[in-house]
């Protein structure tokens, strides 16, 4: 039996196509995924500008940036640099070419070797890249690794399916439990100080037995596998309603946004706590 090997599998999907179709949910198109981004786009940015203080100055990681969609959104938050990685050379090349300004390494987040200095980052980004490990040991690694290259009180910001009663897994992807993402979190020396969901409508509902939930999934899903204009307009659509549902609900059935910053002291400290007690 062939074992499933990441490098291989990102490098084969990456080199095949590189859009947002690719590093999405593949099979739905550009037309859904498009506006799956957007959404990100919408709550990332109103996440982190209120604990971003200095962001001319601020060095920042971007890990697993597939085609770069979060390095953009840290140009959006005024961050003029990015230093962007991706486990696959594929998407490293390409990033290099389409972003001069910013600079590209290979760089496995769950494996031994850092090829950045410790503790020389103010804020980590992880996007939609963390579930993908598939091994315990290397996703608690990944934290650790990360919450090494942040400064005390610097900010790591991931996203993940924060699953409250079990834990799903498909060839490519470990959907943990909270408990014990939590638990990895605490023991890389990172606090959470923010989780809010990043999507209600628009991704698999996998925190939750709504039926009607799963069924709307379902149908959109078939829908925009049929064709993406369809996909496009069915995204179109649900779009004001997506950005009012993630923002008035705490918990969320599909994906969530968490913020954590590192143990200590700092600038991103103060304005991390900040915001975690306003949003109370
Ligand atoms: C689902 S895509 C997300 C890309 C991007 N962060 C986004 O949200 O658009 C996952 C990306 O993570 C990369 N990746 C997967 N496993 C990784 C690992 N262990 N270390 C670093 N990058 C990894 C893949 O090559 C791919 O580019």
């Amino acid at each position: 039996m062939n074992e499933f090997d990441p490098r291989e599998y990102w490098e084969g999907r990456l080199s095949r196509s590189y859009t947002l179709g690719d590093v999405g949910w593949l099979g739905l198109g550009t037309g859904l995924n498009g506006w799956m981004y957007r959404v990100r786009r919408r709550v990332f940015l109103q996440a982190l500008q209120p604990l971003i203080e200095n962001p001319a100055q601020a060095r920042v990681l971007d890990v697993g940036s597939g085609t770069g969609f979060y390095v953009e959104r840290w140009h959006d938050l005024g961050v003029p640099a990015v230093t962007g990685s991706d486990l696959t050379q594929t998407a490293v090349d390409q990033l290099a070419g389409r972003h001069p300004s910013d600079r590209f390494t290979r760089f496995d987040v769950g494996s031994e070797e850092l090829p950045f200095e410790l503790g020389s980052f103010d804020a980590v980004s992880a996007m939609d890249v963390l579930f993908h490990i598939m091994d315990d040991d290397r996703f608690a690694r990944a934290f650790q690794n990360i919450s090494t290259l942040l400064r005390p009180g610097g900010l790591f910001v991931f996203s993940e399916n924060c699953l409250h009663d079990r834990r799903l897994q498909t060839k490519n992807w470990t959907s943990r439990r909270l408990a014990d993402i939590e638990a990895v979190v605490a023991d890389a020396g990172l606090e959470i100080v923010e989780r809010r969901p990043m999507f209600v409508l628009l991704n698999a509902p996998v925190d939750s037995h709504s039926r009607a939930l799963n069924a709307s999934w379902r149908l959109l899903t078939r829908l925009a596998r049929t064709r993406n204009a369809l996909g496009a307009v069915v995204g179109a659509a649900l779009y004001p309603l997506e950005l009012a549902l993630v923002s008035r609900l705490r918990e969320g059935p599909s994906t969530e946004l968490v913020i954590c910053r590192r143990r200590g002291s700092g600038r991103f400290a103060a304005a991390a706590a900040d915001a975690a007690v306003r949003g109370r």
